[in-house]
């Protein structure tokens, strides 16, 4: 769009305010700041300023919050052939090559303290591998096991998706085919400050974060994901987050679950750590499965507990999901996605109308983001599948203390440890836990169930030894 047509549309909006330094910038500068204004929808950024940003809408809780029925982890006599049934579903998807991996890595990982994309970070407890090839081995894993390619969906955002790209290149994939990982990013949007104006971080640069990873949805559509996985015959998706290195990439009995019940969008849940714990809650809200953020759970609710003294709310989220092509598809439909933007107010450094970079010691700007998991309710059918903390989930969010890459390698050893127990290797204990360090490489085994059928050979371990078991 021209500069003059972008000028006039930011009168008219009453954001003319970006422009104040055009006339000073070079011609590179002004291409910059042109380009980010063209690629934000301003029709819809000032009818959310007027409704989000100025005003602190109350967020429209559901009337009705019930707990969720979910399928459990074991299942009941009544559940058994139908989790038969489903497992053989699954692996037939995958064998048929009609599930893709979906991960969202655009976020911008600032609790971790990290400066580089997440998925760079080394995290297993002995080779000391980054998040990214723990998932691309594991995804390698599972197309072995199934003897099908698995078309790789990675979203990044404009703050890290060239580095990422040169991350993947530099290991040369981790063995993938190139032409099987497909990155595109997701879409930006503008921090306001209190009373509504767009905020600069530099003379040339709008203040941009991530839109949230609700915005993948809009991404896979616009950056022609979704058509290529249509021209592969692609019909689901296994959504994870780059945070969690226990994720089971591919899961073939909720992938089942998913596909027969006829599920859109399907998750996965495990048993709260404790009643305030900082992950969204499944509810049964108003008649549909929904999550709510820990923060906006009712205390008195995400407190409330049963006659056996159970936490009444104790489905939490793990940001795992299923889901199908054909409902992001309708879901982009109607033009633009009809999800919730949920707004935060944060601390971001901007240049003041003198020109002077200033950092605020108060939160001083708003940030809009939508949430995936806010399409949840707008799905048919969907269904919540329990599985075992322990087993898929132990994030790295924090630099310390909770889910942080010392309590992540920590819960990674654990694992390893319980699946050599099943395949009948002695690991050393101290305080009834490994005495050792343990990693397992997901080319060797990507489930317990693996490892146990091929009966590693394991030398004694020793108490305080690092082993690694590799392809
Ligand atoms: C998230 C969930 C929470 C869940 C928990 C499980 C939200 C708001 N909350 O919390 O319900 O229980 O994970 O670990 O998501 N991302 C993008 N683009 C963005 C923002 C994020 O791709 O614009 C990606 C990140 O790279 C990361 C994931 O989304 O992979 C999670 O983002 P994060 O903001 O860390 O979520 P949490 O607050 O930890």
């Amino acid at each position: 769009m021209a500069q003059k047509l972008i000028a006039q549309k930011l009168a008219q909006i009453g954001q003319s305010g970006v422009l104040r330094f055009y006339d000073k910038l070079d011609m590179e500068e002004r291409e910059r700041l042109l380009g980010q204004l063209d690629a934000l929808d301003l029709g819809m950024i000032v009818n959310l300023i007027e409704t989000q940003v100025k005003v602190k809408a109350p967020l429209a809780l559901p009337t009705d919050i019930q707990p969720v029925t979910t399928y459990p982890r074991a299942p009941r006599g009544d559940q058994k052939e139908h989790y038969a049934k489903a497992f053989a579903r699954g692996e037939e998807l995958l064998r048929q090559g009609k599930v893709a991996a979906f991960l969202v890595a655009g976020g911008q990982g600032t609790r971790l303290g990290y400066d580089g994309p997440k998925g760079e970070y080394p995290v297993s407890p002995v080779m000391n591998k980054p998040l990214f090839q723990l998932f691309a081995e594991q995804l390698l894993g599972n197309a072995r096991t199934y003897g099908k390619t698995i078309p790789w969906y990675i979203m990044t955002s404009d703050a890290n998706d060239s580095a990422t790209r040169a991350f993947f290149q530099r290991h040369r994939h981790f063995g993938y085919d190139e032409k099987d990982v497909f990155f595109f990013q997701q879409g930006m949007m503008p921090a306001f400050s209190l009373t509504g104006e767009m905020l600069l971080a530099e003379k040339d640069s709008l203040a941009l974060s991530p839109d949230g990873h609700g915005g993948s949805l809009r991404a896979l559509m616009k950056s022609g994901a979704l058509a290529d996985m249509k021209r592969r015959g692609v019909e689901h998706l296994s959504y994870f987050q780059v945070d969690n290195p226990l994720v089971h990439c591919m899961d073939a009995r909720f992938l089942g679950l998913h596909d027969l019940s006829g599920s859109e969008m399907s998750s996965k849940t495990v048993g709260k750590a404790h009643a305030l714990e900082k992950v969204g809650n499944f509810c049964m809200a108003d008649g549909k499965v929904q999550v709510i953020e820990y923060s906006d759970l009712p205390e008195a609710l995400a407190k409330s507990t049963n006659a056996d003294g159970t936490l009444r709310f104790n489905a939490g989220s793990i940001a795992i999901h299923a889901l199908r092509v054909s409902f992001i598809e309708r879901l982009n439909a109607g033009g633009d996605l009809n999800l919730p933007w949920h707004r935060a107010e944060k601390k971001v450094p901007f240049v003041d109308a003198n020109g002077k970079t200033v950092k605020p010691d108060a939160p001083n700007a708003v940030k809009l983001e939508q949430f995936v998991f806010d399409a949840i309710p707008l799905a048919e059918n969907a269904i919540v599948y329990e599985t075992d903390r322990a087993e898929e989930f132990s994030p790295v969010k924090n630099a310390e203390g909770a889910d942080s890459p010392t309590t992540c390698r920590r819960d990674q050893v654990l694992r390893a440890a319980r699946w050599l127990e099943a395949a009948g290797i002695d690991v050393p204990k101290l305080n009834d836990a490994p005495d050792c360090n343990l990693e397992i490489s997901p080319l060797y085994a990507v489930s317990k169930a693996q490892l146990v059928e091929r009966k590693p050979r394991v030398p004694a371990i020793n108490s305080g030894q690092s082993v690694y078991l590799e392809k």
